[in-house]
């Protein structure tokens, strides 16, 4: 028997926990001619501000050894032409569309917030507090659990569809920022963005990114991401969606068992745009090869108690 695959994140139900992770998937439909959309859980969409944003000069990616550096800086046609001329497109396909928000001030957030209030066939908002290649915004907010919590306050009131909080890896206290959006009212915490690097070219000695830093994803990230997730785990009651270099179903699996209850594919769409694909079905031969009935089973169910002690 196939395992259900089946989970739900607070109120959103997913037909599976893999969803495609935001400014990795576009809009979703530059992906139809590789995959059926109703195959993935969901997909993220690229982060939406109010006005068009024609994000950084390039160089904008690097590679490195285990991901890449990005700092597009937020590149997007804006909220406005996101309604109009894209959700029309995707809500014919069975699959849950979670729009991603960035804005500059907290005016902006809101801004965005009611506007996809109104638009029919959005599953639910990721608030993007914690992009580190802009420098109004982005990791401002995520990075200072009171200023999370101001702008957490004011999203809330501004939308009534399920509200996920995305966090930035760039903190101390992970939990500290996971508490503030929990308490102002998030229904998920999202983990996590991209870690803040840079890489340089020797002979010209400059930053290879116009930008000089971006931020790293991939491979790279992934024990950092999955530790992180077990921490906000352990930190908060809400429902955590986790991220950072999933390339295969059994990646997958380490988020879902650190406590995610579901996961998103980012970097891995870059190598082959059927990768949430394949870690979707990597996930049922996963489940099926040791006869686990649920995905859903797994969230949470990591053994060990000394994982949670912190490395000396
Ligand atoms: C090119 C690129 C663009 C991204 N744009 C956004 C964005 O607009 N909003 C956002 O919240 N995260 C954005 N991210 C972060 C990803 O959604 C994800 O959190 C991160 O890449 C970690 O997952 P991964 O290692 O699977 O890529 C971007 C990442 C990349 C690589």
């Amino acid at each position: 028997m196939s395992p259900d695959l089946s989970v739900a994140v607070g109120s959103v139900r997913l037909k599976n926990p893999v969803l495609t992770a935001s400014g990795t998937f576009g809009y979703g439909l530059e992906f139809l001619p590789f995959l059926d959309l109703a195959e993935l859980g969901g997909l993220v969409t690229k982060g939406l501000s109010p006005k068009p944003r024609r994000g950084n000069p390039p160089e904008r990616i690097v590679e490195t050894p285990a991901g890449m550096l990005n700092a597009i800086g937020l590149q997007n046609v804006g909220v406005d032409a996101f309604i109009a001329e894209k959700l029309p497109l995707l809500r014919p396909h069975d699959t849950a569309v979670v729009a991603n928000v960035f804005g500059e001030t907290e005016g902006e957030y809101v801004e965005v917030l009611e506007k996809l209030d109104g638009a029919a066939g959005i599953a639910a908002v990721e608030l993007n507090v914690s992009c580190p290649n802009v420098e109004a915004g982005g990791m401002i907010f995520g990075n200072d659990p009171k200023a999370l919590a101001q702008v957490v306050r004011v999203c809330r009131r501004a939308t009534r569809l399920p509200l996920w909080v995305k966090l930035s890896p760039n903190v101390t206290d992970i939990r500290e920022t996971a508490r503030a959006a929990e308490a102002e009212g998030a229904d998920a915490i999202s983990l996590v963005n991209t870690f803040v690097g840079m890489a340089v070219n020797v002979e010209k000695r400059r930053p290879v990114l116009a930008n000089g830093s971006g931020g790293l994803s991939g491979p790279a990230i992934r024990p950092l991401a999955v530790w992180l997730t077990w921490q906000v785990r352990r930190a908060v009651k809400i429902p955590i969606v986790g991220m950072g270099g999933i390339m295969t179903g059994r990646d997958a699996v380490e988020f879902l068992l650190a406590g995610a209850s579901a996961v998103q594919v980012g970097t891995a769409n870059f190598v082959t745009p059927r990768a949430a694909v394949d870690v979707i079905d990597g996930l049922r031969a996963w489940l099926a090869e040791r006869g686990i009935k649920a995905a859903a089973e797994l969230t949470g169910a990591l053994k060990s108690a000394e994982a949670a002690s912190v490395p000396a």
